[in-house]
């Protein structure tokens, strides 16, 4: 899948370093449930890009630049649901490639693959509500906001709020 200036290349096990580099920073994993601080500790995540594959429910891609093919962060579908035709999204990026458009240029990419190859009607977005930068990302890329889950979850002690967002396949193709 290629984009103007980027390409996405499925998760792969050899890519734990990279998978890394961002999971350990706890600035991408603030608003996250995850957090990776050594490279053995993310042959969890790891496992769980290659369980998301095996069992049908989603998939994960790499970010990489076309003109210097460095990772840029990764993007992909979760909780994928073939009754409802629905799935959840995420994405991240290093820190350094934020504040570039990689998100607004990436996404439309993965909303067809998601719309078109994976017979999607709904993406799904979960987002903490603090997590501004995030929110104001998927707004830039046509993402309806729906409503917030009020203090639906407890991190280390703090109620924590979580914004829903979606996009739907009659939004794109109108
Ligand atoms: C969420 C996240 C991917 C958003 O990254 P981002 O760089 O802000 O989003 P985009 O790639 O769309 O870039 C938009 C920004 O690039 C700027 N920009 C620069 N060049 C641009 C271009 N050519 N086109 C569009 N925007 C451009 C925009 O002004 C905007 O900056 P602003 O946020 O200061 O307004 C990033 O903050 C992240 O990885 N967070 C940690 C993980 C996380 O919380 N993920 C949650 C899921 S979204």
């Amino acid at each position: 899948m290629k984009t103007e200036k980027y390409y996405l290349k499925e998760i792969e096990q050899k890519d734990i370093q990279n998978i890394f580099s961002g999971l350990s920073d706890p600035e991408i994993t603030q608003f996250y449930d995850v957090h990776f601080p050594t490279l053995e500790a993310t042959q969890e995540q790891m496992d769980w890009y290659q369980n998301l594959k095996t069992t049908g429910t989603g998939i994960w891609w790499g970010i990489y630049g076309k003109d210097d093919q460095k990772f840029r962060g990764a993007c992909g579908f979760n909780g994928l649901e073939k009754e409802h035709c629905k799935a959840e999204i995420g994405m991240w990026l290093l820190k350094e490639f934020w504040g570039q458009g990689i998100l607004k240029e990436v996404m439309p990419k993965v909303f067809d693959l998601g719309f078109g190859e994976l017979g999607l009607n709904r993406i799904e977005g979960y987002v903490v509500t603090d997590n501004r930068k995030c929110k104001s990302a998927l707004e830039k890329v046509n993402f309806k906001y729906e409503g917030t889950m009020r203090e639906c979850e407890i991190k280390d002690g703090k109620k924590i709020s979580v914004d829903i967002y979606s996009i739907l396949k009659k939004d794109i193709i109108g």
